[in-house]
């Protein structure tokens, strides 16, 4: 069994392969593009760990996910990469919509078919976790009571629209 990780060089989803490992011999395979937001220093605890297997690339490389998958088997795939930094997707959200958006969507077409090949119980049992952000529901004063997953969508910058998308 092994799951496989998108972003797991960067802040959350770091923190989680360093959890992961620290709990479970499961092995992950980590994809992450490495942008300025990914950092392997935040993973230099597990080297020399078999278990930890990164590959440098991007989620919306359809080929290389599928290759990732055929030669792996993940039984999950946790999807943190994205485009995170809410000023950066203001001053320039091309980045934003490319990762978030199209990325996404094709990281979600190659596990699909990936998944539709799965025997019936192993299809039950997969998982595809996608990370998103309370950001997709707007912003709350101090007044307000918290979001739920049925409030109305209203992003409001580039980051939370394409996080909504
Ligand atoms: N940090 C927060 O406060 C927060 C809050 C809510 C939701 N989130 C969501 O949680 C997830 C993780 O956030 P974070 O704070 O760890 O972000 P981060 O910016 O620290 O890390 C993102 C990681 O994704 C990688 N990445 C970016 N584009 C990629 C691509 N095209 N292909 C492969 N890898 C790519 C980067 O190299 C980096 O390692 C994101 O989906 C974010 O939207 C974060």
């Amino acid at each position: 069994m092994t799951i496989l990780v998108t972003g797991g060089a960067g802040f959350i989803g770091s923190n989680f392969v360093l959890d992961w490992l620290a709990q479970s011999s499961e092995p992950v395979i980590n994809l992450d593009k490495l942008t300025y937001a990914g950092n392997l220093e935040n993973l230099a605890s597990l080297q020399g760990n078999p278990n930890h297997i990164f590959v440098q690339g991007d989620l919306g490389d359809r080929e290389l996910v599928d290759r990732l998958q055929a030669e792996h088997r993940p039984r999950a795939v946790l999807n943190f990469a994205a485009e995170s930094h809410v000023d950066r997707s203001i001053h320039g959200p091309e980045d934003f919509i490319q990762t978030n958006i199209l990325g996404t969507f094709r990281l979600l077409e190659s596990v699909r078919a990936y998944w539709s090949a799965l025997s019936a119980d192993d299809k039950a049992t997969f998982r595809f976790l996608h990370v998103s952000t309370d950001e997709v529901y707007g912003t709350l004063s101090k007044e307000d009571p918290p979001f739920a997953e049925d409030h109305r969508y209203e992003p409001n910058s580039p980051y939370s629209a394409s996080k909504a998308a």
